[in-house]
């Protein structure tokens, strides 16, 4: 185990994390965020689905600031995003984010891009950099291609690489938006049980996916978007078994039974 861990049990187990207050916001006429009220407690595991343009991919951008807000709030620990800047630097590896296209930097090595973002946001020193990403490339399994460049490896290797590198910041929460859709199928499953550790370790983890059975073992909590609103959340095994919206009850029946 890396000291993310350790850094996670140290801070206070209870209290808000990541809080969006009556967010909205509009792409020209589309009101793509919709009051959007969500709060996540530290070590939650929230799993955000929803049909395609429901606004889940701009909600998660929204709160590492890769979006801006028209209105509302977004608090990290207590903190509103800062707009630009060293602060900005900072927010970004306070949340770690992984996407669906493995977006490493193609140029550098598996260790460099878990090495980088540590040297120069977090100002570690290099070899203490190298040390730790070591250590997260073991942990997610991908420790032997430490000296290759991304094109080299699998897409589930890249995106475990991507997650080692978001960790590599000690972020105090982790977006993923469906990290495994671009993948073959049998790479999902090494992804999703990097994730699943994470989870069990006590992330606090945002995720967009279509993966259900990451969301009913993983999941404290399954949001459910529709036209840029949250439309229900619930736990998971009440989600699935009992939805209540129409529109919910229609999702389900289509992504349950094809
Ligand atoms: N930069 C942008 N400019 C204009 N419209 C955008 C932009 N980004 C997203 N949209 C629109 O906003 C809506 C929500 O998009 P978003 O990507 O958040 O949906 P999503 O729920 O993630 O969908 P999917 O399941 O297909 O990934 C869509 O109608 C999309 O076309
Ligand atoms: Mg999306």
């Amino acid at each position: 185990m890396t000291d993310v861990t350790v850094a996670k049990e140290d801070a206070a187990p209870v209290g808000d994390l990541v809080v969006l207050k009556d967010v909205n916001k509009h792409f020209g006429a589309l009101h793509v965020l919709q009051d959007i009220d969500l709060t996540i407690a530290r070590g939650e595991v929230v799993v955000v689905i929803g049909p395609s343009g429901s606004g889940k991919s701009t909600l998660c951008r929204t709160i590492n600031r890769l979006e801006t807000i028209d209105s509302g709030s977004i608090a990290i620990d207590g903190k509103p995003l800062p707009a630009e800047g060293k602060e900005l630097a900072r927010l970004r590896a306070d949340v770690g984010m992984v996407f669906q296209s493995f977006n490493l930097f193609a140029h550098k090595t598996i260790l460099e891009n878990v090495t980088l973002g540590q040297v120069k946001v977090r100002k570690a020193d290099k070899k203490v950099a190298e040390e730790k990403a070591r250590a997260l490339l073991d942990r997610v399994g991908v420790g032997a291609q430490a000296d290759k460049y991304p094109a080299q490896l699998s897409g589930g290797q890249q995106q475990r690489v991507a997650i080692a590198r978001a960790l590599a910041m000690e972020p105090k929460v982790m977006l993923f938006d469906e990290p495994t859709s671009a993948l073959d199928p049998e790479m999902i499953n090494e992804v999703l049980e990097v994730m699943q550790q994470l989870a069990r370790d006590g992330m606090t983890m945002i995720v967009v996916t279509h993966e259900m059975g990451f969301a009913r073992s993983a999941a404290n909590r399954v949001v459910f978007m529709a036209d840029g609103r949250i439309v229900e959340e619930a736990a998971p095994e009440q989600f699935f078994s009992n939805p209540r919206s129409d529109r919910a009850k229609d999702f389900l029946s289509k992504i349950l039974h094809h």
